[in-house]
């Protein structure tokens, strides 16, 4: 049995892909595998031009560190932290001399408009608050792949099209989006919509821009 299978698909650099699908048809694993979180028992998957494979821990552990910021449906925020210090962990992997971090963690703060919380502990956050500040972790390190799985899923409508328009606007300014969603308006957004079925890839289609 496999959770995806005969998949081939490639995304370019600057894309804002969604995929949708009903439970269970293999969105996450596809994700998670585009994030290296999970490794294809077979085939062959490249990041950049690299074979992910083929990297020894020590730099797969690296690219995903620098290179890829993970969105979760229920925001998977440390309820001991801060906003800020919440923010300040998506640069926790990073040895490359990082200087000025809290004015990173900041400007991140600020491009999700959360930085008036930054103080707050995430129990004192709204939903729509609290993806904002996983959002700020996710990109703070400034990484070129966002990957986000059904950030919406927990959200009201309004805080759910709050999280589209940074994704989207983050997108804009270049970094490739990939987001999992079951809300046809959200996926209308995307420039292509992949649509599972069954672990396969049922169709993938390019919008007009
Ligand atoms: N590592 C795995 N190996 C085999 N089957 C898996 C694995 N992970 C998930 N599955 C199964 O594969 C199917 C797809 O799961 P998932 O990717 O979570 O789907 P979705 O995100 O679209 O709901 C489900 O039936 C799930 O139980
Ligand atoms: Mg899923």
């Amino acid at each position: 049995m496999h959770a995806i299978k005969g998949v081939t698909l490639a995304i370019d650099q600057g894309e804002f892909v969604a995929i949708i699908g009903p439970s269970g048809s293999g969105k996450s694993t596809l994700l998670n595998i585009i994030g290296t979180l999970e490794a294809p028992t077979g085939g062959v998957y490249r990041l950049g031009g690299q074979e992910v494979a083929a990297l020894r821990d020590r730099d797969l552990s690296r690219l995903r560190a620098t290179q890829i910021g993970f969105v979760f449906q229920n925001f998977n925020l440390i309820d001991h932290l801060s906003v800020f210090e919440n923010v300040k962990l998506g640069l926790r992997f990073r040895h490359d001399g990082l200087v000025n971090t809290r004015e990173r963690v900041i400007a991140a703060m600020d491009k999700v408009g959360i930085a008036h919380r930054a103080d707050h502990l995430p129990r004192h956050l709204s939903g729509g608050q609290q993806q904002r500040c996983a959002i700020a972790r996710a990109i703070v390190g400034n990484p070129a792949l966002v990957l986000a799985d059904e950030p919406t899923g927990n959200l009201d409508s309004k805080s759910a099209n709050q999280i589209i328009n940074i994704l989207e606007d983050l997108n804009r300014h270049g970094t490739t989006v990939i987001i999992v969603t079951h809300a046809m308006g959200q996926a209308d957004r995307a420039s292509r919509i992949v649509e599972m079925h069954d672990g396969a890839v049922h169709l993938s289609s390019r919008r007009l821009p």
